[in-house]
Formats: structure tokens, C-alpha cells, sequence
């Protein structure tokens, strides 16, 4: 197995002649073994670690300047939307939200500022699927780079750097980790140039993975197929029976066959993913609440892409950073429930749920 190197620092021959690693913050053959695994998983030439998603996101961030905007779908990650509204907008890196579906809208939304062009797919917590060759293509055509947040799909899935995305983006943490053990975050490149800027600054500003967690993720990526598989066949199973449930509203799943983008997902991913977005009929917090408060198996949790299922409540926990019009506008409603179904028995699946909405 890859040896863990707890260790800071690195016996060098003699002053000036080391063999080939300094300082564990620049180099941790652990970490090397991980991104190298990282690489191969999204079929990259470069991955570069850190110590979470959002520090991943924050290094890509950093490769802008004092007046560039990042042109973002609108339904990220709220601690992603946290990070572009609170810590980059008032150094002067400007976000604009936009819905991508609208390639035409993408399209008169690039402005001579924009300089990256930022998304999800499928997105979160409303599960639409973005067309990741045709936003590349436009995006290509005005020189900007695309990067992906490709941890809801995970690089079984889906591989963006194939359909022409120039940075793929993990919050390890998630589906390739896989156990709810570990923070950890991931980028992938092809271009040299930016490999070498994004290793440069996951030194010099520091936020890197330990070589524990990065050992407990090489061992995470050992069962994603099976994993994947597994949780996949739970979550279009428990789609279809949500969808008949008489209580339940809207289903968002992008296996069901009447999702808008269905077919758009049947083209880019290999499965439709393990997540389910839903809202009540009664669409109040307090019914959201009965939900929330009724499931055994399902634990109330915030993240996604552990082998055991969770279930939580986005407006007001990983979304609750959004403004409410902003997110009523883009249908993130008072009772959506996010599920990340796991690898159970899907019959305990089925009548936690059954049990929480009667
Ligand atoms: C889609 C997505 N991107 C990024 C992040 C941030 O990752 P981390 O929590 O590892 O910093 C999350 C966390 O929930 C996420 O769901």
C-alpha cells in the first residue's frame, strides 16, 4: 500500500543537494501518489490537491486580477457563491450569475472582464444538467477558460476535460473520498502553463491535504465504481417512487425521463448521479420540517457522497448564504429536500422515506 509520509520535512545529503523533496508543504509523496490517481480519473495530465474544495476553488480564483469577472451559473454551491460575493467581490473580482441553460444569455454575458467562466453540472441543489461542449465552444471562441465543479457527477461519471473544459474542479470530500472522513479538494488541468501556476500556488499560499487524508482517499477512489453503481440504482428507483408519492411536488432527478435536460445528461454522463432534489406539495418550512425530522436512515447532514445516505434541507443550510428571491427565482423553494442516496439496502431506503412523509 502507499506509505502515509507524516512527516514536515525531508533529510537532505547536504546543503543545497536534496533527493528531490524539501518541505511537505511543496512536495508529499503520499499526495503525489493521490494526484496522480486524481489525474488519471478525469483522464488529466495535472492534479494539484489542497485541504478542501473551496480552498481548490479559492486557488482557480487566484489565477484572476483586480477587475476580471467570473461569469458563474447561477445555482452553485452557496460556499462557492460565498467565496466570489465575500471575499473576491470586495477585492474587486466581480461574479455575475447566470442561468447556462440560456446559451444565448451566455453568450451576451460575456463581457471584455470576463475571464473565466465558472459551473456545475448537474447543478445544486436543482439538479439541471449544463451542456459542458457547448458553453467550452462559446467560451473558446473569446479565449476564456471553462472550469467545472465535477463533484456531483464525480470523475466516474463524467469527465469534463473531454468535452473541452480547461480546469475540472472536485470537493473530494464527496463522492471520490467517499466515507464522510475526510475535506478535501482537487483540480484538473491539461494546460502546462496554468498546472504550473496552480502548483505554485498551492505552495506558496499554502493549503494542502495531509498525508493521512490523502491516504484514506487513495483507498476511497479503490471502491467509486462500485460505489457509483450502487448508489445510482438506489437513486433512480427511490426518483421514481418520490415521484408517485401523493405528497411530494416536484422530482428533480436527471434519470427520470420527463427531466427537462434528460437527455442532455444521457449524452455527457454515464449515470445520472446519486443525488435527488424534491419539494412538497405543502410547500411550507414547517412541512420541510416533518420531513427532515422524521428520517432514521437518511441523516440530517449537510454535504453529499458518502457511502451512507443523508438528507437536508438547502435554504437552510448549504444555501443558506442565498439571498431568498435569488433563490425562489431559480426554483430553490421553502420545502426542496436534497437527498444523497447512499450504497443501503434500497428497501431501508425506501421506507425511511415512506415513514418520514406519512
Ligand atoms: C458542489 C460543491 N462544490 C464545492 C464544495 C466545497 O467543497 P469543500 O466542502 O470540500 O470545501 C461543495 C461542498 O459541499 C460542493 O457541494
Amino acid at each position: 500500500m502507499t506509505p502515509i509520509y507524516q512527516t514536515s520535512t525531508y533529510v537532505q545529503d547536504a546543503p543545497g543537494k536534496h533527493k528531490g523533496f524539501e518541505y511537505a508543504r511543496t512536495h508529499n509523496p503520499t499526495r503525489d501518489a493521490l494526484q496522480a490517481s486524481l489525474a488519471a480519473l478525469e483522464g488529466g495530465k495535472y492534479a494539484i490537491c489542497f485541504s478542501s474544495g473551496l480552498a481548490a476553488m479559492d486557488a482557480v480564483i487566484k489565477l484572476l486580477n483586480t477587475g476580471d469577472e467570473v461569469l458563474c451559473a447561477n445555482d452553485l454551491y452557496g460556499g462557492s457563491y460565498r467565496l466570489l460575493t465575500k471575499v473576491y467581490g470586495p477585492m474587486g473580482i466581480k461574479s455575475n450569475y447566470i442561468d447556462m441553460t440560456n446559451l444565448d444569455l451566455l453568450r451576451q454575458s460575456i463581457k471584455p472582464e470576463t475571464k473565466l467562466i465558472w459551473l456545475e453540472t448537474p447543478t445544486n441543489p436543482t439538479l439541471q444538467i449544463l451542456d459542458i461542449r457547448a458553453i467550452c465552444d462559446i467560451a473558446d471562441q473569446k479565449n476564456i477558460p471553462v472550469a467545472v465543479d465535477n463533484t456531483f457527477a464525480s470523475p466516474y461519471l463524467q469527465n469534463p476535460l473531454a468535452f473541452g473544459a480547461t480546469i475540472v474542479h472536485h470537493s473530494i470530500t464527496k463522492y471520490i473520498a467517499g466515507h464522510s472522513d475526510v475535506i478535501m479538494g482537487g483540480l484538473v488541468v491539461n494546460d502546462e502553463g496554468i498546472a504550473e501556476r496552480l502548483k505554485f500556488l498551492q505552495n506558496a499560499s499554502g493549503a494542502v491535504p495531509g498525508p493521512q487524508d490523502c491516504f484514506l482517499t487513495l483507498r476511497g477512489i479503490k471502491t467509486l465504481h462500485i460505489r457509483m453503481d450502487r448508489a445510482c440504482e438506489n437513486a433512480l428507483t427511490l426518483a421514481h417512487y418520490l415521484r408517485d408519492h401523493p405528497k411530494v411536488g416536484r422530482v428533480m432527478y436527471p434519470g427520470l425521463k420527463d427531466h427537462p435536460h434528460h437527455s442532455l445528461a444521457a449524452s455527457q454522463m454515464r449515470n445520472y448521479g446519486a443525488m435527488i432534489s424534491f419539494d412538497l406539495k405543502d410547500d411550507s418550512m414547517q412541512a420541510a420540517n416533518h420531513v427532515l425530522g422524521g428520517t432514521k436512515l437518511f441523516s440530517l447532514a449537510e454535504s453529499l457522497g458518502g457511502v451512507e445516505s443523508l438528507i437536508g434541507h438547502p435554504a437552510s443550510m448549504t444555501h443558506a448564504s442565498i439571498p431568498k428571491e435569488q433563490r425562489l427565482a431559480y426554483g430553490l423553494t421553502d420545502s426542496l429536500i436534497r437527498l444523497s442516496v447512499g450504497i443501503e439496502t434500497y428497501e431501508d431506503l425506501e421506507s425511511d422515506l415512506a415513514r418520514a412523509l406519512k
